[in-house]
């Protein structure tokens, strides 16, 4: 079936999470995704997680669908490749702290020169410009100044110490609205002709994720107000939480009028508290206890650990696991693109690539070099190839 993006070109610069992941929500959309490493391969190889077989498993999970090559960029012969596969593609995406790719030779001015409609989609901690924009960054980073480590801590313990969110929520998020912006440009490129430079960066996505917690202090303090005292959920009554059942947890958020008169009504009681649904499905397992609520009319779910939900019988239905290939591993379960176009579907059809493993296949059919040149330039160092 077709892809909507199968006839996009993206050279990938990307490193560690946040770039990978956007990069890998255009691949699984059906976009080519060439990504470019050093020599010694990217950071994103060795961590963060753990290894198996000398890769982090974070890389195994965040470049799915790509293919590789392997260039030394410092490297004259390095940067011609580069240069020749910019005019080939359709879009640059890189996060590197800002200047590090156009110190490498390769400036929205010099991609424009080589590519006019070339789309440059920028990311970054903080922005290509500001007072912040020449630091470093990861996830965490952004959560911080986002207000997200401040609230996350506070929903738990009240005035506890602030607390980082775990997932790197501070890539993801950031990541999947750099995907967005790109498909925007690319509508606007087809619309037009014109090509664009995108900045995307984890501090702002965050800012503007957390609207909902700066948006309800600002409409009392922009009027000359006060803000109310944050209202803590100590209600006995109120029924909403997380419960504790035989094996684990459930959660339960949001009790609807009509789920709470159908609990009364199983429970055979006028008025509810929430120790009584507390005793009344502490002894249930999760599924049991979330079947429970579920056909009750509440929204909640049975508490997992990640791995967990690849057995849950509703996901697998719903077909969010599959498996890809990697040579180094063999098969291994991963998350299906999540949003199901009835017309030109999402896949993920290959495993996170090996260092270099598509550097030949690139630049002999693609950029004319000889399997010899190839050979030449992999002796020097200049290019890394994998072989089976
Ligand atoms: C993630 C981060 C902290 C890593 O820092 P870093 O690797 O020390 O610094 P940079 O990303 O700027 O630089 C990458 C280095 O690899 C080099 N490099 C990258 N690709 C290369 C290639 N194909 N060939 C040769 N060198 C290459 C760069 O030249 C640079 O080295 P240099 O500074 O010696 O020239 C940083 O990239 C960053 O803050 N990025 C923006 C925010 C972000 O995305 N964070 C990650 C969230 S998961």
């Amino acid at each position: 079936m077709a892809k909507i993006l199968e006839d996009i070109r993206i050279l990938d610069f990307t490193h560690v999470w946040f770039g990978p992941y956007c990069t890998m929500m255009l691949a699984e959309l059906g976009a080519e995704v060439i990504k470019v490493e050093p020599p010694w391969g990217t950071i994103g190889r060795l961590g963060p997680g753990a290894l198996f077989k000398q890769v982090s498993t974070t890389f195994y999970a965040l470049n799915l669908n790509k293919k590789d090559i392997s260039v030394d960029l410092k490297s004259e012969e390095g940067k011609s490749i580069i240069k020749e596969l910019i005019k080939q593609s359709d879009v640059v995406v890189q996060n590197f702290v800002p200047g590090t790719l156009e110190r490498l030779g390769f400036s929205y001015e010099v991609q424009k020169e080589l590519n006019p409609k070339i789309i440059y989609a920028a990311l970054s901690g903080f922005g290509q410009s500001g007072p912040y924009s020449k630091y470093a960054s990861y996830a965490v980073i952004a959560e911080a100044m986002s207000g997200h480590t401040f609230s996350n801590a506070r929903s738990i313990r009240g005035d506890g110490p602030p607390s980082s969110l775990a997932g790197a929520i501070g890539d993801i998020g950031p990541a999947t609205f750099a995907a967005f912006a790109i498909t925007a440009a690319i509508r606007h490129r087809d619309r037009t002709g014109e090509g664009q430079m995108v900045d995307i960066n984890q501090t702002d996505t965050m800012i503007a994720f957390n609207t909902c917690s700066s948006v309800g202090h600002a409409l009392w303090t922009d009027s000359g107000q006060t803000p109310p005292e944050r209202r803590r959920s100590d209600d006995p009554t109120r029924i909403g939480g997380m419960y504790k059942v035989s094996d684990g947890w459930v959660q339960l958020m949001g009790a609807r009028a009509k789920a709470l008169e159908s609990l009364k009504e199983a429970l055979g009681v006028e008025e509810l508290t929430n120790d009584m649904l507390k005793g009344h499905i502490e002894k249930m397992t999760r599924r049991e206890a979330f079947k429970f609520l579920g056909d009750m009319g509440f929204p909640s779910a049975p508490v997992y650990e990640a791995h967990e939900a690849m057995d849950d019988p509703h996901l697998l239905d719903r077909g969010m696991w599959v498996k890809v290939s990697q040579p180094a591993v063999g098969e291994y379960r991963v998350p299906n693109f999540p949003a199901k176009f009835y017309k030109t579907p999402g896949e993920v059809v290959s495993g996170a690539p090996m260092l270099g493993q598509h550097t030949e296949e690139v630049l002999t059919t693609m950029l004319g070099y000889t399997t010899e040149q190839v050979k030449a330039l992999e002796k020097e160092g200049k290019v890394v190839c994998w072989r089976e």
